[in-house]
């Protein structure tokens, strides 16, 4: 009886996984620490989509819900918290259908619009031009703004230029009869967006001359520098990328970048809050390979600029899931989870890796649209686990990159969402570090595993660190998410599972965590 007891837990410890306690190693390597991390790769976009703008960040100077101007100052709080360091707007797919001499002067006499790619919304254009500058100064970020190449025109396009830029001239007139006596400062302008898609369907044959046009007459006034970006291709469209660099590289200074993490363009992407292990581990998988697409596309870029002068720009990434039941079809409303936090956080550390080109990343979106860091309901509001992750890593921002080593354990994964037939190697530990101004060194970890903690060594012998602070998210189930019912549910929290001797960090990580620790 006891033999045959036995055998039996033998067999099903075969086929059920067992918690277990797994170890890793992470070296740095300081001597080799040459670039920094621009702040930018923590930038964030906000369209004209659903309730990002209207009901997310702007409610309106007549609303009962607290604001300031107009702007929920829930949400402004948590903004400022989070040390947002740019702000692309207004879109996306709506900027290249933005008329933006709609959006200024008295609000009751803005012309409307249907917002055609996002649910047929009718816009009202109260927020404009000055609303959203004045937003970024509120923040103190810089201001992305993407222009109308789609459906607009150059004239349109200089002209958008000057009223933000000029300090005298026609358009600066006009600016100060609506009342902006001084000129905002605009560092960065996208000149069309997903060109080949909804910005246009066009060839890069085609857009690289348009490109060429529109950028000539977006002027450089009184004192005030564009960097103008270039619309890039989406994921691995390497010919989209080598057009561009072959016929207009002189006249960009960035050229974007999309990558989604989506289970794929046509039919269901999976729900974002219902889901098993195993798309939980392709979702992993896809996020990484990211890696592999900046690669590809930094090797083209590399044929035609070796020196690296022009940047490539992430300029709209994250998850991309079902539509929340019950919300607004083409509103692209929805939850974000622990998964999400673990893509945010995987993202970045590949950003940070690969910063000799890439100079900017926005996440989408950053309110009530796809990996929001804020969602609101009314006069409600929640942060996501998404936000959590960006605010435990702003202390990377303009630090110097420390180059990292890691070696853990790896998990094949599908490849395909669906798909059996195709592996990929997921490391179960991300890893990221850098060193900031004051001397303070920041590693951040992630262990991706869902049923095994991981103890990781970190040897940092010869950087003198005396003492040691740390905040780790986490959770019960890796589907657990903040509700308008329950808003606490994932939230960063101290962590002591940490211990520096000799010169050696040991880490003590549970199943599904991601650390943030800073040593001093
Ligand atoms: O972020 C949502 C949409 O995704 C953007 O409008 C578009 O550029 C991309 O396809």
């Amino acid at each position: 009886m006891k033999v045959r007891k036995l055998m039996m837990s033998a067999a099903l410890m075969a086929v059920l996984p067992l918690a277990a306690q797994k170890e890793s190693q992470v070296r740095l390597f300081p001597d080799q620490a040459k670039q920094s991390i621009p702040k930018e790769i923590y930038g964030q976009f906000a369209e004209h989509l659903g309730t990002c703008i209207y009901g997310g960040l702007w409610v309106g100077e007549n609303s009962t819900i607290p604001n300031t101007d107009g702007y929920r100052n829930d949400v402004l709080q948590a903004l400022k918290d989070l040390k947002i360091p740019v702000l692309r707007w207004p879109g996306g797919c709506f900027a290249d259908e933005y008329h933006w001499m709609d959006g200024i002067g008295p609000k009751e006499n803005r012309p409307r619009m249907v917002n055609n790619n996002w649910g047929g919304t009718v816009e009202d254009n109260s927020f404009g031009t000055h609303e959203f500058l004045n937003l970024c100064e509120l923040l103190e970020c810089e201001p992305y703004v993407s222009m109308n190449v789609g459906s607009g025109t150059v004239q349109e396009t200089a002209q958008w230029v000057e009223y933000m830029t000029a300090e005298d001239g026609p358009m600066a007139k006009l600016r100060k009869q609506n009342g902006r006596e001084k000129p905002w400062r605009v560092k960065y302008i996208g000149v069309g967006n997903e060109s080949w898609g909804c910005g246009g369907n066009m060839r890069p044959e085609y857009y690289a001359d348009l490109y060429r046009r529109y950028q000539t007459y977006c002027r450089n006034y009184d004192g005030n520098r564009l960097f103008k970006i270039a619309s890039g291709s989406g994921e691995y469209d390497l010919h989209w990328t080598e057009t561009m660099m072959k016929q207009a590289r002189n006249q960009m200074d960035g050229l974007s970048l999309h990558y989604y993490t989506v289970a794929g363009w046509s039919g269901s992407k999976g729900s974002a809050t219902d889901f098993t292990p195993e798309d939980y581990y392709w979702t992993m998988g896809k996020c990484l390979d990211i890696e592999n697409c900046i690669k590809e596309h930094s090797a083209v870029m590399d044929k035609y600029d070796p020196k690296k002068r022009v940047a490539l720009m992430v300029d709209e990434w994250g998850t991309w899931w079902d539509e929340e039941p019950g919300t607004i079809r083409g509103h692209l409303y929805q939850q974000n989870t622990m998964r999400d936090a673990f893509v945010a956080a995987l993202s970045l550390n590949v950003f940070h890796k690969y910063t000799d080109r890439i100079k900017m990343a926005n996440i989408a979106q950053i309110a009530n649209v796809l990996q929001s860091m804020i969602l609101t309901k009314d006069d409600k509001m929640v942060l996501t686990p998404s936000y959590y992750v960006f605010q435990m890593y702003n202390v990377h921002q303009d630090a110097t990159y420390l180059p990292i080593e890691v070696q853990c354990e790896n998990k094949q994964v599908r490849a395909r969402m669906g798909q059996d037939g195709e592996q990929r190697t997921l490391p179960m530990l991300g890893a990221t570090a850098s060193k900031a101004q004051d001397g303070a060194v920041h590693i951040s970890l992630s262990n991706v595993d869902l049923e095994n903690s991981n103890e990781v060594t970190v040897d940092l012998s010869g950087l003198g660190m005396k003492s040691i602070a740390g905040r780790i998210l986490t959770c019960k189930a890796i589907t657990d998410k903040n509700t308008f019912e329950q808003p606490d549910v994932v939230k960063p929290a101290d962590f002591k599972g940490a211990k520096l001797k000799n010169g050696k960090l040991t880490v003590k990580m549970p199943p599904m965590s991601i650390v943030a620790l800073e040593l001093r």
